[in-house]
């Protein structure tokens, strides 16, 4: 019966404090890891970002941002003061524009920044650019780049089902510039960031409390501010000790390969197994935008083949690999009626399937499991950096951004529940929010900081 599978679902899908508790030490074993040793499966990278911004930031800067599902230009204004304006235009990416030839890929992101650029320029335009004058150009790259500084990053490897050739094992930063080249752009390429680098920094402008960024979006990863003598990885390059510098962790490939840590489900290994990368990715795959939905249409095809639900009607709408969308899933978590009418709407529009009362408040339990573990999940990795930084004590603010992050009903409060489970009572003092837009500002900013550094002869 439905009971008995929601039963099974729920001890499937809940974790317990103990076991977030065990998770939040293994993954904070794993971050010392990664900091002590190159090549890591969770690399934390050396985002050669050095210190906070002063607040004072000021100028105009480009920003590009290739993420998971759009292309993003920005003019960025900053004011000074935690201030800024921002000017932009998104451009949607196919699917066979992922899977293209890298070179191609940034090519199209060089031929929007001209289309951008030009439509901003002229008399009524917001873009004056005097002959042979360049703009700054932070390019926000959301893929885990191995980095020897700033403007420079060779890709490790694809996530978020991006596959383009000849791009791994590249320096992207490069391949851009190529690009840039061959459209003849008036900027001059500053910084390559990651989203997370980019969020930590808006953030802390805005938010000087904040001392971690995380990105709960189609994939999921975060970033923080180390200490440069506790990266003993990269005690080679003289970088005095006393500094502090970003790191990016990369920590959706936490427990990949092994899967040592994890509660994987079959649903789990089933996607998996069936993406562009298995054994990549591990902790993404139980938390982000781009796997939840799928990870509940795997539950119901089970459920439609044991003649639990849906029984005599036409199911092959749902029965289609990623057919339904995690945003779905947020729908069906925040139905407010009784009825559950809005759950009614998606099944019939999306799988033309009719639904009972039942059925939908089963549905929509599962959803919520899924969820919950997911933020669950999310608050161990906090967890790790929180307990490894020592930012119990006096609390810390956690910028966070992402599809999510911002529209998954109650994503935020789960988060929270999950480090008070870990943590006790303490956990009160680490607070996420909001973060301001990461990848235009926070690329602004840092293209602004690396000047400053640069005029300072460092
Ligand atoms: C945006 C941030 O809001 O969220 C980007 O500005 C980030 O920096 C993005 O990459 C991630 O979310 P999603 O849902 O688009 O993957
Ligand atoms: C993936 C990428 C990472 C990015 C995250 C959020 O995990 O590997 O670089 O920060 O998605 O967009």
């Amino acid at each position: 019966t439905m009971t008995d599978h929601l039963r099974r679902l729920e001890t499937l899908f809940t974790l317990t404090p103990q076991r977030m508790r065990m998770i939040t030490q293994s993954f904070r074993e794993t971050l010392e890891n990664g900091l002590e040793k190159v090549d890591q499966v969770v690399p934390m990278i050396p985002t050669f970002v050095f210190g906070w911004p002063s607040g004072q930031e000021q100028g105009d800067y480009l920003a590009i941002d290739l993420g998971g599902t759009n292309l993003r230009v920005c003019l960025v204004h900053l004011q000074g003061k935690g201030k800024f304006e921002v000017t932009q235009s998104k451009y949607r990416l196919s699917e066979e524009q992922k899977q293209d030839e890298g070179q191609k890929l940034f090519d199209f992101c060089a031929e929007s920044l001209k289309t951008f650029i030009d439509s901003n320029s002229g008399e009524d335009g917001i873009l004056h650019l005097e002959p042979g004058e360049k703009l700054p150009l932070g390019f926000t790259f959301s893929y885990p780049c191995k980095q020897n500084s700033i403007d420079h990053g060779i890709l490790i490897r694809w996530t978020k089902g991006f596959g383009a050739p000849n791009t791994e094992g590249e320096n992207v930063a490069e391949m851009f510039q190529k690009s840039l080249d061959k459209f003849e752009l008036p900027v001059t390429l500053t910084a390559l960031i990651n989203d997370t680098t980019g969020t930590l920094i808006a953030s802390h402008y805005v938010n000087p409390h904040t001392r971690i960024a995380c990105i709960f979006g189609t994939g999921c990863n975060a970033a923080y501010m180390e200490h440069v003598k506790d990266i003993p990885k990269i005690k080679d390059l003289g970088i005095d000790g006393g500094m502090d510098m970003v790191i990016n962790c990369e920590w959706g490939a936490f427990d990949s390969f092994e899967h040592e840590h994890l509660p994987r489900s079959k649903y789990d290994i089933s996607i998996d197994e069936s993406s562009n990368k298995p054994g990549e990715q591990a902790f993404e795959k139980l938390i982000s935008g781009r796997y939840l939905g799928e990870i509940l249409r795997l539950v119901i095809c089970e459920l439609i083949d044991d003649g639990i639900l849906f029984l005599g009607q036409n199911t092959y709408k749902v029965e289609v690999t990623n057919a339904l969308d995690t945003a779905l899933l947020s729908l069906m978590e925040s139905d407010p009626t009784e009825e559950l009418l809005m759950i009614i709407g998606i099944f019939s529009h999306f799988f033309a399937l009719e639904t009972t009362l039942a059925e939908r408040q089963f549905l929509r339990a599962i959803a919520r499991l899924i969820g919950r573990r997911a933020a669950r999940l999310s608050a161990c990795g906090i967890g790790a950096i929180v307990g490894k930084m020592g930012y119990l004590e006096n609390g810390c603010a956690v910028g966070c951004d992402g599809s999510l992050y911002n529209k998954y009903p109650g994503f935020a409060g789960r988060i929270q529940e999950g480090l008070v489970d870990i943590f006790g009572e303490k956990a009160r003092n680490i607070y996420t929010h909001h973060a301001e837009d990461g990848s235009g500002v926070g690329s602004a900013i840092i293209a602004a900081m690396t000047k400053a550094r640069k005029d300072a002869g460092i």
